[in-house]
């Protein structure tokens, strides 16, 4: 674990290490692929990043993104989509092709949706896989959408949202009955592929799911947990996300 004051600080650490891997590769002639994820956690990593575009000139024409999950259904222009939040946060601000991002498709018909799971996979895969994944983690346990009961070999699939999920995201939607049921995720064993994985979680909401998943046993109840088992997982936590370890 790696224990800041502020979340602030602890962003601005791990969109650093981005910037850092991105020039990385750059200055090897590779792309750098991003695993990037959602939710108000990772905001500061974005904004950060930004910064860095606009004043630094980091650029993100050599960088391939993953997106980890997407409501489903969802169109890409509503308000609560994972599109629009990528678009708004970061995409619309740096100079990353947009042939080289990639979130699951929440507009597929139900038939289509195995295929599509299956080619999500392949295509990160056939990238080189994910240089360094940013997880954020839900009350459940969950990252991405790995609600409990998800197995350390789950791959991108269609996901059946937890009631605390549906619970957590009601203000975004303005009322719970109106968050999807369901949702495409890559799989804990998608996740524990990655070469590098960074979960954040700040503030005092978190603590007791946090503990879980740094302490606890290792077990599909909490699929934060598997992360133990990765030979280079990190927890980048504020002090009050850090309080029940
Ligand atoms: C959603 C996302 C997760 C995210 C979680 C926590 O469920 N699918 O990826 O980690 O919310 O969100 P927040 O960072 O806003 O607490």
């Amino acid at each position: 674990c790696r224990v800041y004051r502020h979340a602030g600080e602890a962003s601005k650490a791990v969109a650093a290490e981005i910037a850092e891997l991105i020039r990385e590769r750059q200055s090897q002639g590779r792309k750098a692929i991003l695993g990037l994820a959602t939710g108000s956690t990772p905001v500061g990593v974005y904004n950060e990043l930004v910064r860095l575009h606009k004043e630094e000139g980091l650029s993100f024409r050599d960088v391939v993104t993953f997106n980890l999950d997407e409501y489903f259904p969802m169109q890409p222009d509503e308000l609560q989509s994972y599109v629009r939040f990528m678009h708004e946060n970061l995409f619309d601000h740096v100079d990353v092709l947009e042939e080289n991002v990639h979130i699951p498709d929440g507009t597929l018909a139900d038939a289509d949706v195995e295929e599509y799971c299956r080619r999500y996979e392949a295509m990160i895969v056939d990238a080189g896989g994910i240089d360094v994944q940013l997880l954020g983690i839900g009350r459940t346990g969950h990252i991405g959408f790995n609600e409990p009961g998800s197995g350390r070999d789950s791959r991108t699939r269609m996901i059946t949202l937890d009631k605390m999920t549906r619970r957590d995201a009601a203000s975004d939607f303005f009322a719970e009955e109106n968050v999807p049921r369901r949702a495409i995720t890559m799989g804990v064993g998608t996740i524990l592929e990655a070469k590098k994985v960074i979960l954040m979680a700040f503030g005092e909401g978190k603590s007791s799911v946090v503990a879980k998943a740094v302490e606890g046993e290792v077990s599909a109840i909490v699929a934060a947990s598997f992360l133990q088992t990765h030979p280079n997982a990190q927890f980048v936590l504020d002090d009050a996300a850090a309080d029940a370890l």
